[in-house]
């Protein structure tokens, strides 16, 4: 007898977390696909949503890049630091876990309650890895990360754009006072991005918009003495490790793109800070 699907009741914001998601399954379901998730399509299969909508969407291709140049950078951190501790500041229903663990890493799945109430549903804690109900600008949070063996990284993967800038400068300042040295990834989106977002072609079919205007990730260095970006890339300069692992078709449509809609692709920064 089929199992009863689960109809995800979650806030406008929260709702996000299923264009990833889904994104993960329907590259697991290709032939060659750029990633493998089997248990976003287990998931995908158990939830009562309407997933359709996003079919055809190009920016799930965008959202499963993203994804990838995440994993690298977690990956490259957890094999410097086998034992350090990795934090997924609204996880919403991702795999990064899955997809990268050690046996050792220690790792925070965080994200607001009604997500965790949905995650719980699919996810367990263990020994290594535990889930954290909370949004990411209450400091009760870090108390926990912060009993944890160091070094840390935490991977904000389209969570940060949603907040307002004065939410993301606290965020910043809870990080970095209490773990300081922490590296953080996330994610910016221009000023041109942001409102441009009502035509965006998934995100328009939602009811969260992005609140979080920046054109420039380096200015986010002025922000408090100590911050430092270590890294940034668009989706037109993915670092090598990302673009070869890709399929020619992939490489190609990139290109493509790249030409097409050069503003677009350069408006959308994947950042990597050390706090
Ligand atoms: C687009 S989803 C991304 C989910 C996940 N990072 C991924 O890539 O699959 C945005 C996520 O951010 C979470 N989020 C939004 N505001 C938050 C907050 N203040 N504190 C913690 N999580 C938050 C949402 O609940 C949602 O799970």
């Amino acid at each position: 007898m089929s199992q009863a699907k689960r109809v995800p009741e979650l806030g406008e914001i929260q709702e996000t977390l299923l264009i990833p998601l889904y994104a993960r399954a329907v590259e697991t379901r290709k032939r060659r696909g750029m990633l493998s998730d089997p248990r976003a399509v287990e998931m995908v299969e158990a939830l009562d949503y309407d997933f359709a909508r996003f079919d055809g969407a190009r920016s799930l291709l965008g959202s499963n890049l993203r994804t990838l140049l995440f994993d690298a950078w977690v990956r490259d951190f957890i094999e410097r630091h086998p034992s350090g501790t990795v934090v997924e500041i609204g996880t919403g229903l991702n795999t990064r876990f899955e997809r990268l663990d050690n046996g050792t890493v220690h790792w925070f799945d965080l994200d607001l309650p009604d997500v965790i109430d949905l995650r719980r549903g699919f996810f367990e804690d263990t020994g290594r890895r535990r889930m954290v109900a909370s949004s990411v600008t209450d400091p009760g949070w870090l108390e926990a990360v912060a009993d944890s063996p160091g070094p840390y990284f935490l991977v904000a993967e389209a969570v940060l754009i949603y907040l307002n800038e004065r939410d993301v400068r606290s965020v910043f300042e809870l990080i970095a006072g209490r773990i300081p040295g922490a590296n953080l990834a996330l994610e910016t989106a221009t000023g041109h991005m942001v409102a441009d977002q009502d035509g965006h072609d998934v995100l328009r079919l939602m009811a969260a918009r992005m609140r979080w205007r920046c054109d420039d990730p380096c200015e986010i260095e002025t922000w408090r003495d100590g911050i430092s970006l270590l890294d940034s890339r668009t989706f037109l300069s993915l670092p090598d490790p990302v673009r070869r692992d890709l399929s020619r078709s992939y490489r190609l449509m990139l290109r493509t793109v790249g030409t097409i809609k050069r503003k677009e692709m350069e408006s959308y920064h994947f950042n990597l800070f050390r706090l």
